[in-house]
This record gives C-alpha cells, sequence and structure tokens, in this order.
C-alpha cells in the first residue's frame, strides 16, 4: 500500500470527500476539516495555490490499523516490533517526490495553512523533518514551523529532541520537511526511540519503505513523499515563535525559536499537500499512539500489562491508562512508575484491572469511584519534569505533579467490587409478539 493506493480506495468506497468550492487556506480549509471530523476530505481547488490539500486522513486507530489490513489491537504489536526490528529501506535514484524541482524556492506557492484565529502565523504542521549528523546518522522527527516571508520559517524545538542535540553540536543542520507522508512514515517519525536510530528504518519495518537523497541536502527522504521543502535550520539565528494552538488545544506562548531557510522545493506532478489540523483527533492520535508501545514494554517488565491506551480526553499526552493483571498488591505501584518511564510527558496514569474497558471513560470514571482510596492508593511525584504543552505545569520550568492512579481492586475475594451480571434472557421470546 501506498498513501495514494489508500487515497484511490477511499476513493472507490466513497469514504473520502472532495470539496470543489474555491477555499482559502486561511481559516477556511482547518475550519471545514474542524466541523467535518474524521471525514478525509480532499480540497481540490485552494484559492491561493496550485496545490491540492487533504486531511482528517488518520483520525482514529481504526483508520490507521485499515491502512496497514489489521486490528486496532493489532497496533501495539505492530509497533512494537518495527521499533526492535527496523530494517535498511531501499534506496532508489528516481521517485515520484522529486518529479518537478520549483525554480524559485518560495513557500508562498505552497498551501501552508493558517488555522486558527490568534496563530501567529501560515504553520507547517505535519512536516516530518529529516535531517542527519556525522556521529548519530539520521533523525525523523516532527516540528511545526510557522512561515514568516517567502523564504524563511520560525521552528519550533522542544529543548532535549534529538533534533535540539543536533542542533547544538552543529550550530546548522540541513533539513528536508517531507509533507504527505504514509501511515508508516507519520508514525515512526512520531515514536521516541535512542539517538542514532533512523525512524526511517522503523517504517520500513512498519511497511517497506523506499527512499531518495534529497536534492540538496544530505539526507534520504521517502520517495513517495508529495512535497519536500529542503533548507537549513540556524541555532542562532532566530525569529519569534506563536502564539499556536497546539495538542491541549489551547494557544502556545510566544518563543524566539530556530530560523528555516529553504533551499529548494521538489514535489510530484500533481502533489497533494498534507494539513494536520493541531489539537484535533489526527494530531492526537499522532501524538500518543507511539508512546503506548514504550508503556506497554516498560509496564511489561515490571508486572504483566494486558493494553495501554493514551485517550484523546487526556490531550493523548498528558494521561494513560494501563491495564494490568494484578498479581500481588505492589503490582499498581510498580505499573504506575513504569509507565512514567515509558512516557517522560505524561502526568497522570490510571492503573485498572482486566475487567475495565480502558477505551471507554466511563468505566475509567466507575473503576475510580468504586475501587479508588485516595489516602491509599495515590502514588505523588512532586515537582517532576512536565510537559511543555501542559498550560498547567509551573510556567518557566515545566516541573509538574504526576500523580498515578491505583483504581484496581484488592486480592482475594473481591466479591463487592465485580460488575454484577444481569440475568441472560432470551430476548425474543419476550418480544415476538410486541408491537
Ligand atoms: C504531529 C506532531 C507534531 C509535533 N510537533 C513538535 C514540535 O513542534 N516541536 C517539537 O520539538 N516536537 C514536536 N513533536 C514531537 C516530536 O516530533 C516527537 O516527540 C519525536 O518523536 C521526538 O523525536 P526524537 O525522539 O527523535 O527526539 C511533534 C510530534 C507530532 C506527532
Amino acid at each position: 500500500m501506498t498513501l495514494r493506493t489508500h487515497l484511490d480506495k477511499l476513493e472507490k468506497h466513497e469514504k473520502i470527500l472532495k470539496i470543489n468550492q474555491p477555499i482559502s487556506k486561511d481559516f477556511e480549509i482547518a475550519g471545514v476539516l474542524k466541523e467535518l471530523e474524521p471525514r478525509p476530505i480532499i480540497f481540490e481547488n485552494v484559492k491561493e495555490s496550485s496545490f491540492k490539500v487533504m486531511g482528517n486522513l488518520f483520525c482514529s486507530k481504526e483508520s490507521f490499523a485499515e491502512y496497514f489490513g489489521i486490528t486496532t489491537k493489532e497496533i501495539i504489536p505492530l509497533l512494537t516490533y518495527s521499533i526492535n526490528n527496523r530494517s535498511e529501506y531501499e534506496v532508489v535514484t528516481n521517485a515520484p517526490c522529486q518529479e518537478l524541482i520549483m525554480d524559485d524556492p518560495d513557500l508562498d506557492q505552497l498551501p501552508i495553512l493558517m488555522h486558527c484565529e490568534k496563530d501567529g502565523g501560515n504553520y507547517i504542521s505535519a512536516g516530518v523533518f529529516i535531517t542527519s549528523h556525522p556521529k548519530y546518522g539520521q533523525n525523523a522527527d516532527y516540528h511545526r514551523s510557522m512561515q514568516f516571508s517567502k523564504t524563511e520559517m520560525t521552528v519550533r524545538i522542544v529543548r532535549g529532541r534529538h533534533f535540539d542535540t543536533f542542533l547544538r553540536d552543529l550550530g546548522q543542520v540541513d533539513v528536508a520537511i517531507c509533507l504527505g507522508n504514509a501511515p508508516n512514515v507519520l508514525a515512526a517519525a512520531a515514536t521516541s526511540v535512542e539517538i542514532g536510530v533512523d525512524e526511517l528504518e522503523i517504517a520500513n519495518a512498519m511497511e517497506p519503505l523506499k527512499v531518495v537523497k534529497a536534492k540538496t541536502v544530505d539526507v534520504f527522504v521517502p520517495a513517495e513523499t508529495e512535497i519536500v521543502i529542503e533548507g537549513t535550520v540556524y541555532l542562532d539565528r532566530t525569529h519569534a515563535e506563536g502564539p499556536f494552538v497546539d495538542l491541549t488545544g489551547t494557544y502556545d506562548i510566544i518563543r524566539d525559536e530556530p530560523v528555516f531557510e529553504v533551499k529548494a522545493i521538489t514535489h510530484r506532478k500533481d502533489a497533494i499537500w498534507q494539513a494536520l489540523l493541531p489539537g484535533a483527533l489526527e494530531h492526537k492520535l499522532l501524538m500518543g499512539m507511539p508512546r503506548e508501545p514504550t508503556i506497554f514494554r516498560k509496564v511489561n517488565e515490571v508486572v504483566k500489562c494486558l493494553d495501554v491506551n493514551i485517550n484523546p480526553g487526556g490531550c493523548s499526552w498528558l494521561h494513560a491508562i494501563v491495564q494490568i493483571d494484578k498479581q500481588s498488591k505492589e503490582d499498581p505501584k510498580k505499573a504506575i512508575q513504569a509507565a512514567f518511564d515509558g512516557h517522560g510527558s505524561c502526568k497522570h496514569v490510571f492503573i485498572v484491572d482486566s475487567d475495565i474497558d480502558i477505551y471507554n471513560p466511563s468505566e475509567i470514571e466507575w473503576a475510580m469511584a468504586t475501587r479508588f482510596q485516595g489516602n491509599k492508593d495515590l502514588v505523588i511525584f512532586d515537582k517532576a519534569p512536565g510537559s511543555s504543552l501542559d498550560p498547567s505545569a509551573e510556567f518557566n520550568t515545566k516541573n509538574t505533579t504526576r500523580i498515578g492512579f491505583d483504581l484496581t481492586k484488592p486480592l482475594g475475594n473481591t466479591e463487592h467490587f465485580d460488575k454484577a451480571e444481569f440475568p441472560k434472557i432470551n430476548l425474543e421470546s419476550f418480544l415476538s409478539d410486541s408491537i
């Protein structure tokens, strides 16, 4: 499967909406995507650009799993397998993403969206940044980027990211920003693995990947990508970045961030720009889902882990629900610590038993209501490093209070904690002559 064959399949089954009316990249596309979320959409006629725009492609685990022909239950195993068994991709010399090269690279030609009213500018939100370091090799990750001239953008780089390490080491880094990627590339770039791992090898383990050398920078990019923006990010050249609505659905603040300068833009003949609505379901899925296998692995090292859900209600980043097979009194507390080890930005962890549906928020609340006592089932880690995205974390340090909630029932006689069953009846026999 490629993204293009996937789009064809969606079209054939009438699962993608094609909007032909002229529409603006400023506010209008974002507004329609949000209004019709989670419906996949292609905007055929963008007022300010000759490129089409696609969005809402992978808003749910179901749509992500459908691409790979697997069930949602198989996503964590697929990601875990691919992280552990990453493999070399095939290098090609001819690639769709380089069918055309823009003569005079100009960001104004691209449908870079303005999303929300108070955003500081038009933003790239779905760009996979591929860069390279002489010691560590290639890295792929995401950085929202605000356009402020025809050739420049300011790039949000959270401290401590591998990209940040590369930039601080080298002072400037060449980058290829890839837009319009299949979900293996999208998910792999969102994983956080050890430095020195090329995430495109994880993508290749999920589904075979062809790459091509970028035209002006020394990195390999996915051959099937729709649009590639090549250039350089400079540590010492900074520009105001923000405000921007990010994952939490709140406005992130203005910061001075490094500048990216474009050198070349290559693309398919009929390239489609990939939109990713900030703070909406697709963004949430890409942030949270790749953290589920890392939590699963850490928890499973100390107790038997059954499943992990990083849920949209917790911004798909700040909350994790972990289902365990509790064998001893200490298991939930061990699982809480391990879950925080598996996802450093997590703030609240909820540990539940196997009879709780971790995808149903009411069931989590029910477990809290009936199995939890604050004086003994709470684990608090004060002044822990928190997420830069959490508006409630300490302003300057982003320190936070991490809390683990043990929502499991006690071991032994659980009679008073078990869900009561209603009688099983033969409904048909009672309804046969009803009107
Ligand atoms: C859609 C999306 C947008 C993101 N935006 C940013 C961003 O603007 N800045 C940033 O530093 N990290 C951002 N991230 C997070 C990193 O890309 C992500 O955590 C990545 O896995 C870190 O890679 P690393 O392990 O190579 O450091 C984003 C992630 C996703 C999925």
